[in-house]
């Protein structure tokens, strides 16, 4: 018994030896706590750096809830220094949330593109045939674009949608699904908008209305190089795939990259193993880069109406500026109209809420985000950045029969905008 005992507890290992390449991260056993932190900031910050936890939303904040990821051998740790805190358990078992929800449907490369492809998730290369299969079953209104390459050599591919005036003649509509990996709603939502768009060109008149007096351009996945790793390898990553020298750690954020006010202190991290790394120079992202000069081309040869990108989770619909608390938007006034209009239409579907105002006051101070940018230097009529779904139930890992209402909800904030912008 003794040594069949030892021979089954070194197999394990022998295995992940020879697997270090591929090696897929495991979330077996792990547990995800949502803790009120009221005021004691300092212990929660405590017990996450003593344990080396990891955090769903930044650093843990007075008044606010922190959704922290507890492994299986820190368990008895953390919960001896949480005591009595108030908090609720998001995952019993964040491998076993993670399995669920990656049963992706099957698709191929679909006669007719349906609704039935927002029933699941998917794979990356399955998102990229959705979009052709879009597009060509739509061939009078879409074409399937890219706006330049990530590091790894990934088309940043979107679809572009027109109306009875052909293709890159009306003011544009950008929207940004997924520029942090590990949110896949964001992907979801988004196509969702373009599906709705296209399959409903012909019988609605508000849609032809939305879509001949626009083009949209509809980006699912700007971050390919990360979403493909959470889809190979971590769930949960979240950046891009850049190495910084001097560290062993990968992954630049791109959502903090952006070349605007990059440098104003407390709105990133400068630790390369950081989530919110804001890389080593800004705009150092390729992928930040590509986007920049895409939405700047735009903005040249038709004009840049609305900028909107899509992220996970909390339920907020923000505005301008991440980067400073004080700073005010020069169309502030109508920007929060607009937001507060949006969060209303988005209640009225399901009855979900989601705060308005800007980033900083919002949610957190954050530097180099592409709202700041595409307000300030690609100078959109308006902007905004959503967090979509939930606020802490699941968190990142939002089961699949929430894409559909996810997507119900978020297109009507946007059909706010479309019918109240000037
Ligand atoms: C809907 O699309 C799926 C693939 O996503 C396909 O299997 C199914 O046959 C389609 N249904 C119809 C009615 O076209
Ligand atoms: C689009 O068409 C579908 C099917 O006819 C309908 O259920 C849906 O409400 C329409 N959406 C919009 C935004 O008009
Ligand atoms: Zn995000």
């Amino acid at each position: 018994m003794k040594a069949s005992t030892s021979l089954l507890l070194s197999l394990p290992c022998f295995a992940a030896a020879a697997a270090v390449q591929q090696a897929k991260v495991s979330y077996d056993g792990y547990k995800v706590f949502r803790v009120a932190v009221g005021d004691e900031v300092a212990k929660v910050n405590g017990i996450v750096e003593k344990l080396g936890l990891t955090t769903w939303k930044g650093a843990p904040r007075a008044n606010a809830m922190a959704d922290i990821v507890v492994p299986p051998a820190q368990l008895e740790a953390f919960n001896a220094e949480i005591g009595d805190m108030q908090s609720i358990t998001m995952h019993e078992d964040l491998g076993a949330s993670i399995a669920e929800e990656s049963n992706f449907g099957v698709y191929a490369a679909a006669a007719s593109v349906n609704s039935t492809w927002f029933s699941s998730y998917h794979a990356y290369s399955d998102h990229l045939q959705f979009l052709k299969d879009l597009a060509a079953q739509y061939s009078g209104n879409a074409e399937v674009v890219t706006s330049g390459k990530s590091l790894q050599g990934n088309s940043i591919t979107g679809i572009h949608i027109y109306g009875s005036s052909g293709k890159g003649v009306k003011p544009a509509i950008v929207l940004h699904g997924t520029v942090h990996a590990r949110e896949w709603i964001g992907t979801m939502v988004v196509e969702y908008f373009a599906y709705t768009l296209l399959s409903n060109y012909s019988s609605s008149t508000e849609i032809k209305g939305f879509v001949d007096k626009h083009d949209f351009y509809i980006f699912p996945v700007v971050n390919p190089d990360g979403f493909l790793y959470t889809q190979s390898n971590d769930r949960l990553w979240r950046k891009n795939r850049q190495s910084t020298s001097g560290s062993t750690c990968l992954g630049h954020d791109i959502n903090r990259n952006w070349p605007y006010m990059w440098s104003v202190p407390g709105g990133a991290s400068t630790d390369p193993c950081a989530q919110d790394f804001k890389g080593s120079a800004q705009g150092d992202a390729p992928e930040t880069a590509a986007l920049s000069s895409y939405l700047k081309s735009l903005k040249a040869a038709q004009g840049l109406k609305l900028f909107i990108d899509y992220h996970s989770y909390s339920q907020l619909f923000m505005t301008p500026y991440g980067y400073s608390c004080t700073a005010v938007a020069s169309k502030n006034t109508e920007l929060q109209a607009l937001a507060k209009g949006a969060v209303a239409a988005i209640k009225a579907v399901h009855g979900v809420t989601f705060d308005y105002g800007p980033i900083c006051s919002t949610i957190y101070q954050a530097t180099g985000s592409s709202v700041d940018y595409v307000n300030d230097v690609v100078g959109s009529d308006y902007t905004f950045t959503s967090e979509l779904r939930d606020t802490g139930n699941y968190g990142f890992l939002l089961p699949a029969n929430q894409i559909v209402p996810s997507g119900e909800e978020a297109f009507a904030g946007f059909r706010y905008l479309l019918l109240n912008m000037k």
